[in-house]
């Protein structure tokens, strides 16, 4: 059986007050699931989180890592850092770290490579842009964001790798992929992965879908045989939103 996840990415949203009281909210809320419930708080709160989440159903997780393994990268957060406070998973490659601070397939392949190296489990993100999409190019951008990214691991390595297929047209934006299109897009990096790696990799990894899930549209997404959870954005900066989103697996 593929393990099942709900994840929250809260990217730069919440200061440490309102973090508290959120994990509060939801250590209080959490309905019984075989799903694993991750969080993403940012990375000057996750200590307190590890803390406060401790010995709970709730793992707290990084939004970002640096490759190095330390020195002269001011701002930046290593590994170790990471590892050392308790985090034992890191998502890496969201668009918006994509878009905005210029991150590459190529260097996403060094980040995961140390990510790896200190046992840590990643959430890689991918998907594609509005544009390739109109252009008929989505499967072949995702295709090489996969083989650029992660092609070159072995089979082992794919036990630490948790895969969230985010259209980048669909995040923050209201607008969904509908369920045949997110489950279209998951068979397809499934196949893409058992071409490679054969069944047995292709089989256990997680696909989760990110962009837009909310808790009324939770349920059908989560339902198609190739979606096995979500990376979620928005919906998760509020306790009862996330709870009826993890109610939708
Ligand atoms: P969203 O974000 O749920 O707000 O669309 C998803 C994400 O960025 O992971």
């Amino acid at each position: 059986m593929r393990q099942k996840i709900v994840a929250g990415n809260w990217k730069m949203n919440k200061n440490n007050t309102q973090t508290q009281a959120l994990i509060t909210e939801l250590l209080q809320q959490l309905p019984a699931t075989d799903a694993k419930v991750m969080i993403a708080p940012t990375f000057v709160n996750l200590a307190k989180a590890v803390e406060s989440a401790n010995n709970s159903a709730i793992e707290v997780v990084a939004q970002n890592m640096h490759q190095a393994e330390g020195g002269a990268f001011t701002g930046e957060i290593s590994a170790d850092m990471l590892t050392d406070i308790g985090i034992k998973t890191v998502i890496l490659g969201h668009s918006e770290r994509r878009a905005y601070f210029h991150e590459t397939d190529a260097l996403l392949a060094n980040k995961v490579d140390t990510a790896l190296k200190h046992e840590m489990k990643i959430i890689f993100c991918f998907g594609e842009e509005l544009k390739d999409r109109q252009d008929k190019q989505h499967f072949n951008v995702v295709e090489y964001q996969l083989k650029d990214a992660l092609f070159h691991l072995d089979k082992a390595a794919w036990q630490n790798i948790v895969l969230a297929y985010e259209p980048v047209w669909a995040i923050g934006t209201g607008e969904t992929a509908s369920p045949a299109q997110a489950q279209e897009m998951h068979k397809f990096i499934r196949e893409t992965i058992q071409e490679r790696y054969g069944n047995e990799v292709a089989e256990q990894v997680s696909i989760l879908y990110g962009g837009s899930v909310k808790p009324d549209n939770a349920k059908e997404i989560f339902s198609q045989p190739d979606v096995d959870g979500g990376l979620i954005g928005g919906a998760s900066l509020n306790a009862a939103d996330f709870i009826g989103i993890i109610n939708g697996i």
